[in-house]
This record gives structure tokens, sequence and C-alpha cells, in this order.
């Protein structure tokens, strides 16, 4: 327990699984009183019911601007403030070649990956100009960072949302409010391990995956440790980032070949000096 979130309200959306899920728990543990936001009820009801009087649920949909409203609403008529904003509901999305795409799953994803993203800033903005001060944090995904690590319409919404966080940054930031985007590697959460075997329940085989090509597999406790950064205090001067949280996935192009080269100076090519 702490108090780098004493006295603060939040809202988590995509608050009953996963990265989500993670995030209500610390936040709580650091004194913060969470609104959990989901459509899966019974999920998003044990969640908040476990963390007692510092947690309510709420069904919303993220595809629709006034569940997103009144999740914020229920934040302010709770305990009378928002602080932190956490738009992080999200699924995997239309998959499959740009060709075979259908438009509808397409837009569906959008829907849900982006739209939600939009209201969820919109809605926070309305209560936290007001009040000077607040942190909106928006998950975005290494997939969002570089191509070829999601599908199409996941990597397109995702790379928006660090779009959004950069121009929300820019108009909020000269109100007290900051706007920031976290964009993890992969994380062994239901989302992942039903794309990895069809099993959302087997988060170890994405774990196992993942240490085999990486050498450590991430936890949804990373990332709500970084969602835990940018809504305290000690990331006041942090405005308009991404903060890549991938163990170094997108900073590394491949097998690392010069490092296990013999060791010795290369110099001007075609000439003695090597
Ligand atoms: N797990 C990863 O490797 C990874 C990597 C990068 C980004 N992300 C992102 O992290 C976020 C959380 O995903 P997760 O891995 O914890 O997955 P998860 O499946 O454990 O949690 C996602 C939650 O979002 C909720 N949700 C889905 N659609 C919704 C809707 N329309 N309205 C409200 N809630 C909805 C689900 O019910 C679920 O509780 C997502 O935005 C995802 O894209 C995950």
């Amino acid at each position: 327990m702490g108090d780098r979130l004493d006295g603060r309200v939040a809202v988590v959306t995509g608050a009953a699984s996963g990265i989500g899920e993670a995030t209500v728990r610390r936040f709580v543990e650091e004194g913060a009183r969470v609104v959990v936001a989901d459509v899966q009820v019974d999920r998003g009801e044990a969640v908040a019911a476990a963390l007692g009087d510092a947690a309510r649920f709420v069904h919303c949909d993220v595809t629709s601007e006034d569940a997103v409203a009144a999740a914020i609403q229920l934040a302010v008529d709770t305990w009378g403030r928002l602080d932190v904003m956490f738009n992080n509901a999200g699924v995997v999305g239309a998959i499959g070649p740009i060709a075979d795409t259908d438009a509808a799953a397409w837009t569906r994803s959008i829907d849900i990956l982006l739209h939600s993203v939009f209201y969820g800033c919109k809605h926070a903005a309305r209560v936290m100009v007001p009040q000077g001060s607040g942190s909106i944090i928006s998950t975005s995904s290494a997939a969002g960072v570089m191509g070829g690590l999601g599908p199409h319409a996941y990597t397109t919404a995702k790379t928006a949302v660090i779009g959004l966080t950069k121009s929300v940054a820019a108009e909020l930031g000269t109100k007290g409010v900051r706007c920031n985007a976290i964009a993890p590697g992969t994380i062994p959460t239901p989302l992942t391990a039903v794309v990895t075997t069809g099993d959302a329940t087997d988060l170890e085989a994405v774990a196992a995956s993942a240490r085999e090509r990486y050498g450590r597999a991430g936890d949804a406790i990373d990332i709500a440790n970084a969602a835990l950064y940018l809504a305290s205090d000690e990331a006041a001067f942090v405005n308009g980032h991404t903060l890549v949280v991938d163990y170094g996935r997108t900073i590394n192009g491949g097998s690392p070949r010069f490092a296990s080269a013999e060791p010795k100076m290369v110099g001007i090519a075609g000439t003695d000096d090597q």
C-alpha cells in the first residue's frame, strides 16, 4: 500500500480483465477510488466487489459515447471529481489479409479501439478542464509504434491513439490536464491468449512464447505500474508522451548479429585501415 494516488478518482475502461483489472487494483493500492467500466458484468462486478468502497462497477460499452460519459458521471456523482481517465478497453478486432478484410469488421474494430478513446478524452476533458487538473491515459500498443506486429485495423487504431494523445495533450496542457499513452508489448491476458491458442484462459502459452523469443514475458502489472506513473504527480511534467513498455521489442530489429561476431575493429572499407 502507498499513497501515490491518495484522494484521486479514476475511471478505467476494460477494467474487468487483464491490464485494466491489474491497473484498478494497483490504483486502489495507492489510495485511489475507481470506477470499473466494462461490458463483462460478472467479471467487472467481481473486480469491484473485491475492493469494497474503493470501487464501483458500471456496465459500459465504450463504443457508445453516452455510456462513456455515464461512467465518468458516476465517478463525479460518487466521489465528486475525476483525476484519471484510463481509456483501455480493447479487442484484437478484424484479422486477415487486407484484401479480404470485411468493411463492417474494420469499422467495428475502429469503433472499439479508437472512437472509444475520443469519447474518453472528450468527456474527461469536460470535468478535468474546469477542475484545472487531471491525467488522461490511453492504451495504444507496440503495434501502434511499428508495422507488422498487429492486424491492420488494430495497428491503424493504435497508431491513431498516439496521434490523438499528442493532439489532446497540446490543447489541454495549458489547462493543467495531461494526456499520455502507453504502448505495451505482448502481455499474457485473455486478449492475447485467445489469438495465440484459441483458449482465452491459456495465459501461460503467451508467456512461454514471449520468454522464448524475447527473454522475458510481460505481465499486466508491468502496464499497471506504467499507468500508475503517468497517473501520479511523478509524471507531472510528462505530457503527450507514448510510454513504450515492451522489453525492447520495438527497438529490436532482429538477431543482434554484430553482438555475436568475433570482436575486432572494422575501419575504412577497402583500405588497410581494418
Ligand atoms: N495484452 C497485450 O499484449 C496488449 C498489448 C498491447 C496493447 N494491449 C491493449 O491493452 C488493452 C487491454 O487489453 P488486455 O490485454 O488487458 O485484454 P483483456 O481481454 O484482458 O481486457 C480487455 C477488456 O476490454 C473489455 N472490452 C472489450 N470491448 C469492450 C467494449 N466495447 N466496451 C467496454 N469494454 C470492452 C473486455 O471485456 C475486457 O475486459 C487493450 O486496449 C489492448 O488492445 C494489450
